[in-house]
């Protein structure tokens, strides 16, 4: 069958841009009955040099300095966004005013205004989009996705979500530029908040519905850093820990902790849902396995059970090897890249789409007025 190609411009060449390039490179050989083929395009970056290595060492056919050049091109249908997220709402805004595609990296934008001002452009011009959101698609996520939705859990009391690591405890690193853009708000948006949180609240609005309420706390610990760009002792704007409590549509109750302050975590994902009937708990450091608790085994066997989520009927997992075997982090870019292609012959959306990501925006803001008030917001959903 011949297949139809999907022109990528890749814009961004650091951590995200070499997922994303991968998957675009894996997934036809694993999801051989897909219509659609990405072809890598164009790669952007600022710097010349490192663009071009980057272009020849993963085989894109051509590179661009400027990404306002490479959203204009004629040979380029989807645009993919892989910069740090003071870069995403102008591109985003520019790539569908041009008709492309848009695939974005989450979080989709430094805050609620200009979220809502990509999803009103997306709108507008009617193209296909999606964000990358990867999280959703490992198989032990996807599993508790469907047993969630078969009903098993029975009615949800608990949600509860932690993101740990602790690569910022240093008082000596850095703010700012290249590489450590994260640490400076006027670029990141927030600090984890949007950079770990925000995969959490997705997860979780995925996971268990809409969140209502919130009430947030942050705190920097170290409040000067030295500025890579300006060579200054600067104040530290982003938020070092992040955690909220919330009120979930369904009535459950929602816990939420993040920080680059927990010694030993270096990205330690986890989650824990409990219903009346039975419970689920998923680890990212042990991903492919999908703890569960059912209250209606025998009571001689009870207890909780680790599902290796490896077999030929969990999901995504008939592409891979055999049962037993497991995958790994880049899968689920992988995974997004097939759903997004195979969106493409549907038509239908690639979830989370701008629109859906705006909504965990929403929480985002919530959860930050929240701190700054120190009182309880509502989310509007
Ligand atoms: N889905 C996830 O789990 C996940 C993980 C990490 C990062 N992210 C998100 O991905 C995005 C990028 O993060 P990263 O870790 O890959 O960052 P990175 O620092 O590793 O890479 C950023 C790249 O963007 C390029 N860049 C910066 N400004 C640019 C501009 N104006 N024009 C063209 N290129 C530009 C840089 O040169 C670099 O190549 C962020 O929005 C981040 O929040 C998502």
């Amino acid at each position: 069958m011949e297949k139809k190609q999907l022109r990528i411009g890749l814009i961004g060449c650091g951590f995200m841009g070499r997922t994303h390039t991968n998957g675009y490179k894996r997934v036809g050989d694993f999801f051989p009955a897909l219509q659609y083929r990405p072809v890598l395009q164009a790669a952007c970056a600022r710097n010349e040099d490192s663009v071009k290595a980057f272009a020849e060492q993963w085989g894109y056919a051509s590179y661009e300095t400027d990404w306002r050049k490479l959203v204009l091109r004629d040979d380029i249908d989807a645009v993919d966004i892989c910069t740090p997220n003071d870069t995403h709402a102008e591109i985003a805004r520019a790539a569908a005013a041009a008709g492309k595609m848009v695939l974005c990296e989450k979080p989709l934008a430094r805050d609620l205004q200009e979220s809502q001002g990509m999803v009103d452009a997306i709108a507008k011009a009617g193209v296909a989009n999606t964000v990358w959101y990867n999280y959703r698609r490992i198989p032990a996520v996807t599993l508790a996705k469907q047993i969630i939705a078969s009903g098993k859990l029975g009615k949800i009391f608990h949600y509860r979500a932690q993101f740990l690591q602790d690569w910022t405890i240093n008082a000596n690193l850095p703010q700012g530029g290249t590489g450590l853009w994260r640490m400076d708000a006027a670029v990141s948006g927030s600090g984890v908040l949007g950079d770990l949180l925000a995969h959490c609240i997705d997860t979780a609005m995925w996971l268990n519905g809409g969140i209502s309420d919130v009430n947030g706390m942050t705190e920097t610990f170290v409040k000067e850093r030295m500025h890579q760009v300006t060579g200054k002792m600067q104040e530290v704007t982003i938020d070092d820990a992040c955690s909220f409590m919330c009120r979930f549509n369904n009535g459950s109750l929602g816990l939420f902790e993040s920080t680059r302050y927990a010694r030993g975590h270096k990205a330690l994902y986890t989650f824990e849902i409990n219903g009346a009937d039975a419970s689920i708990r998923w680890d990212l450091h042990d991903l492919n396995r999908l703890q569960y608790f059912d209250n209606s085994d025998e009571s001689i066997v009870r207890g909780w059970r680790s599902i290796h989520v490896t077999d030929g009927d969990q999901p995504y997992m008939n592409k891979w090897w055999v049962p037993g075997l497991g995958i790994g982090y880049e899968h689920s870019f992988v995974h997004q890249v097939a759903d997004f292609l195979e969106s493409l012959e549907t038509g239908k959306n690639c979830s989370p789409t701008f629109a859906e990501a705006h909504e965990t925006q929403k929480v985002c803001q919530a959860v930050f007025d929240s701190a700054h008030s120190g009182s309880w917001k509502r989310t509007g959903i």
